[in-house]
């Protein structure tokens, strides 16, 4: 039994959907742990395109078992409008999606409470996806939240109008900035009774599953969302996600023990990007910017916001390996950097005359300059490569640099969005990870 847990070791993004896909074939089942449909995954093989928020992208490998865990924050509506999209599309889910009992309701007031919270913060927002995420994770700290195996419940329909009337006064406070009436306790209730009824086939003590699973011997991946620096202990507080989107996590948001979370691999974009507010060391402007995002594609898959790009930043990857125990990391989107003559990578930061080496949140606060080491790009073109040895020498040398740097092997190299497009370096790490099932891996590619 290996459970292992895929987490995105900058700000989201990564690729992290399209490696979860890849390594499916080692695994008896995928759970998400946390987030909501804040994240947009995105998972590509021949000529097949699909875009996941909620559902985990598991769900695309026939008969894998998929679980939305307790950790996680669900939008019934949101939910349905997927699965419908992934039915239309051909993918049957019958029998093998599961979602926790114990996972927040998304309610219908929750985003217009973000879209309002954002509006007053002004120049200071956080720029959030206005899913409603935030706020269903402060009504759940809060104790005003409600479980799906809540909804339509007597203990429910009692608990609500008081739900409700505070989240009506808080958007009344905030009318100034045109937030939008709360909708009535009444009509509140009659759409969850809805939801607890379309929801009722799907609803399961997920824990339970996971723990029977796991006595069979069965193995799970844990599909993080967001990233290293989204979570809201380990991340650019305040400018983050309201989850805690790091392994740790995956513990809580299954009800996994710790001890059975066996290895964890890092998504690591081979240069940096960000959507929403917030510090970013090693963003660019111009030139470098326009390049990257247009090779690299990058706009939102949730909101379609062009994310902010810059170059890769070893120092603060180091820090994500060591917060979330990777053991081998996956780099993604090599390919973006074909064309380069050089590469800048930032290995540390100058604070007045002292360069820091190891993160710290101190750095946060912008009073510093990103120290380069700039590598000698390629100018070949990768997309595609399935052997280590047919990589160009130069991108061989970026890579070799990553992981010392780093501290993990690279045991996966993205050269592409397709499932197609990965190399899978043989070695201890992989092997340790996905033990005999290896193979099962590099023949589903
Ligand atoms: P996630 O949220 O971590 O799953 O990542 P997203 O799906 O939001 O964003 C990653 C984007 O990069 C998607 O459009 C992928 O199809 C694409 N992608 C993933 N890996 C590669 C790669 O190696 N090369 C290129 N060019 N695109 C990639
Ligand atoms: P995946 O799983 C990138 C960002 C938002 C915003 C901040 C808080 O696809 O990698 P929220 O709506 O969560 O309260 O927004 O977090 N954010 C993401 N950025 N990828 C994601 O998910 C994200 N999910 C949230 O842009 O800055
Ligand atoms: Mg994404």
């Amino acid at each position: 039994m290996t459970n292992v847990v895929i987490i995105g070791m900058q700000w989201g993004d990564e690729g992290k959907g399209k490696i979860v896909d890849l390594l499916c074939p080692a695994f008896d089942a995928v759970a998400r742990y946390q987030g909501g449909h804040n994240a947009g995954h995105t998972v590509k093989f021949g000529d097949q395109h699909f875009s996941l928020h909620l559902i985990p992208s598991g769900i695309l490998r026939p008969g894998m078992r998929c679980i939305l865990g307790n950790g996680m924050v669900i939008s019934p509506e949101a939910f349905f409008r997927e699965l419908e999209k992934l039915h239309a599309a051909g993918v049957v889910t019958e029998g093998r999606l599961f979602v926790s009992n114990r996972a927040h309701a998304v309610m219908p007031y929750a985003p217009l409470l973000d879209q309002a919270r954002e509006a007053a913060r002004g120049k200071d927002k956080i720029g959030t996806t206005s899913r409603g995420i935030g706020p269903t994770y402060e009504a759940k700290a809060s104790r005003y939240g409600f479980r799906l195996g809540d909804l339509g419940t007597p203990l429910f329909e009692q608990r609500l109008p008081r739900a409700v009337e505070r989240v009506a006064a808080e958007l009344a406070s905030l009318a100034g900035t045109g937030a939008e009436e709360a909708p009535s306790a009444t009509e509140i209730a009659a759409v969850c009774r809805d939801w607890a009824e379309r929801l009722r086939p799907f609803l399961k003590d997920t824990e339970g599953l996971l723990h029977a699973w796991g006595e069979a011997g069965e193995s799970v991946l844990l599909e993080g969302a967001q990233g290293t620096f989204l979570d809201v202990d380990h991340g650019t507080f305040p400018f983050v996600t309201s989850s805690n989107s790091t392994a740790g996590g995956a513990a809580i948001g299954t009800g996994l023990p710790p001890n059975a979370i066996t290895g964890a691999v890092g998504v690591l974009k081979a240069y940096a990007t960000r959507v929403g507010e917030g510090p970013f060391a090693t963003e660019e402007t111009g030139e470098v910017e326009a390049h990257l995002r247009q090779r690299g594609n990058e706009y939102g898959t949730t909101t379609g916001r062009p994310r902010r790009c810059g170059w890769l930043d070893v120092v603060s990857a180091r820090y994500s390996r060591r917060i979330n125990g990777i053991q081998a990391i996956a780099l993604t989107k090599l390919d973006v950097l074909d064309s380069l003559a050089e590469i800048p990578v930032c290995v540390g930061y100058r604070v007045g005359g002292t360069v820091h080496r190891e993160y710290s949140m101190e750095l946060e606060h912008g009073d510093f300059e990103p120290v380069y080491k700039t590598l000698k790009g390629w100018q070949r073109e990768t997309v595609g490569t399935l052997e280590w040895e047919a990589l160009p020498p130069e991108a061989r040398d970026y890579i070799d640099f990553i992981e010392q740097e780093v501290g993990a092997s690279v045991s996966l190299i993205s050269t592409g969005p397709r499932r197609e497009e990965t190399l899978v370096r043989r070695g201890p790490a992989l092997e340790h990870l996905l033990e005999t099932r290896l193979d099962a891996v590099i023949a589903g590619r």
